[in-house]
């Protein structure tokens, strides 16, 4: 039986991969440290939570005690890193959040990782860890920056990110490296590309405009709605992380994507024509400060060196993700009831 420690797994990506891993790998057992911030919710994981391979730690990533802790009690195999703040917005109204825990809180995890696999931790020179351990970093293609028209994002494409949250998860991948290099640690970057599924908390562009459309409220579309995102389903995504650490090369980024690139005006006609909604609620409003106008992933090196590939169309994904969220109207309604209608009301009026 391995251990793995999943952060941030109360979240959209982290809840979904916590319950394919207890599905699908019987043989790992799941301890999941999250802070629960607004983003986190418990609710995701309630078909799991009396299982016998999970636990969780009701904890902040930033807090070096608590994961020595956790490293002291556990012999843990695998650190699979979604903790984070995540929301380009909040960004840029908040950046010191995304400072501490995207990157003070990815060096924390490193560190302890470090301390607790490496066989002689005192000796600097040494690279020695003990045998099937490695750290993964869930990052994001936002790391490379926009694309202009043509071209796609490769894993040597240089970093250029133009947000706070975008540039602290940078700083996290090169101290992620920085760990490889320097102390041999066992580890992988993925970056994928923008998610969509169930679980996903209604900040992000697919499950708003599907809470929107529901409630009969304006769609906001940032400036011409004509920025182009590469959508993948959330599942292949973990599919993806799981056929990293497990095959993937030590020290290498893996990018994760599905070749399925749409503006977001498309996205949002979409969605209106599978709630029924009226294109009269669509509305054009001030563009997201440094909004990156297109991301595009190619994912040569995944697909062709670890054999991964996505399962979804993008069809079959966001039929069956709209239809997810019309049949979970509580779901949504729990999270949009409280503080969320604050943020939307500073955020968009
Ligand atoms: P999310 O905002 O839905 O979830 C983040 C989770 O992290 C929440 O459960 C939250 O409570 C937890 N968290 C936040 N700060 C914490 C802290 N200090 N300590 C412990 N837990 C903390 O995010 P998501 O969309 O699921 O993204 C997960 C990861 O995947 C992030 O690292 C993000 O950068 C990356 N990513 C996301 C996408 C996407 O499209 N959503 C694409 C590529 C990569
Ligand atoms: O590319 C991966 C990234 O995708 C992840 O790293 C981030 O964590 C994730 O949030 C996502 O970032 P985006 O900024 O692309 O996602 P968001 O859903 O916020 O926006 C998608 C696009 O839709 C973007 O061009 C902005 C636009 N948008 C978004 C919202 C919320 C609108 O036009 N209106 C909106 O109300």
């Amino acid at each position: 039986m391995n251990t793995m420690l999943v952060t941030g797994g109360a979240g959209f990506i982290g809840s979904n991969f916590v319950k394919l891993v207890l599905g699908e790998y019987r043989d790992i057992r799941v301890i999941n440290i999250d802070a629960l911030t607004y983003a986190g919710n418990l609710e995701n994981l309630k078909d799991v939570e009396e299982d016998e391979n999970y636990s969780f730690v009701h904890g902040d990533i930033c807090d070096r005690e608590l994961i020595k802790e956790i490293f002291s009690k556990n012999k843990i195999d695998y650190v699979v890193n979604f903790a984070a703040e995540s929301h380009v917005d909040r960004s840029i109204t908040n950046p010191d959040v995304f400072v501490k825990t995207n990157v003070l809180g990815t060096q924390v995890l490193l560190d302890e990782a470090k301390r607790a696999w490496k066989l002689d931790p005192e000796d600097k020179y040494s690279k020695e860890y003990r045998e099937g351990v490695k750290y993964l970093q869930v990052s994001t293609d936002e790391v490379y920056g926009a694309l202009g028209k043509t071209g796609f994002f490769t894993e040597t494409t240089p970093l250029s990110p133009n947000s706070p949250y975008s540039a602290s998860k940078a700083s996290a991948d090169m101290l992620v490296k920085a760990y490889y290099t320097t102390f041999g640690m066992p580890v992988n970057i993925t970056r994928c590309s923008n998610n969509y599924g169930p679980y996903q908390f209604p900040e992000k562009l697919i499950p708003l405009m599907i809470n929107n459309c529901t409630k009969k409220e304006a769609l906001p579309v940032y400036g011409d709605g004509m920025q182009i995102r590469d959508w993948l389903h959330v599942s292949d995504h973990c599919r993806g992380i799981m056929t990293v650490l497990e095959k993937g090369r030590l020290g290498e980024v893996y990018n994760i994507g599905g070749n399925n690139e749409k503006a977001n005006i498309e996205i949002v006609g979409l969605v209106i024509e599978k709630t029924g909604a009226s294109r009269d609620l669509i509305k054009y409003v001030k563009d997201r400060p440094g909004h990156d106008r297109r991301y595009a992933i190619d994912n040569t090196k995944i697909t062709t060196e670890l054999g991964w590939t996505p399962r979804y169309t993008f069809e079959e994904g966001i039929e069956e993700t709209v239809r997810w969220y019309l049949e979970n109207p509580s779901w949504i309604n729990n999270i949009t009831s409280g503080e969320y209608q604050n943020y939307y009301k500073k955020m968009y009026n």
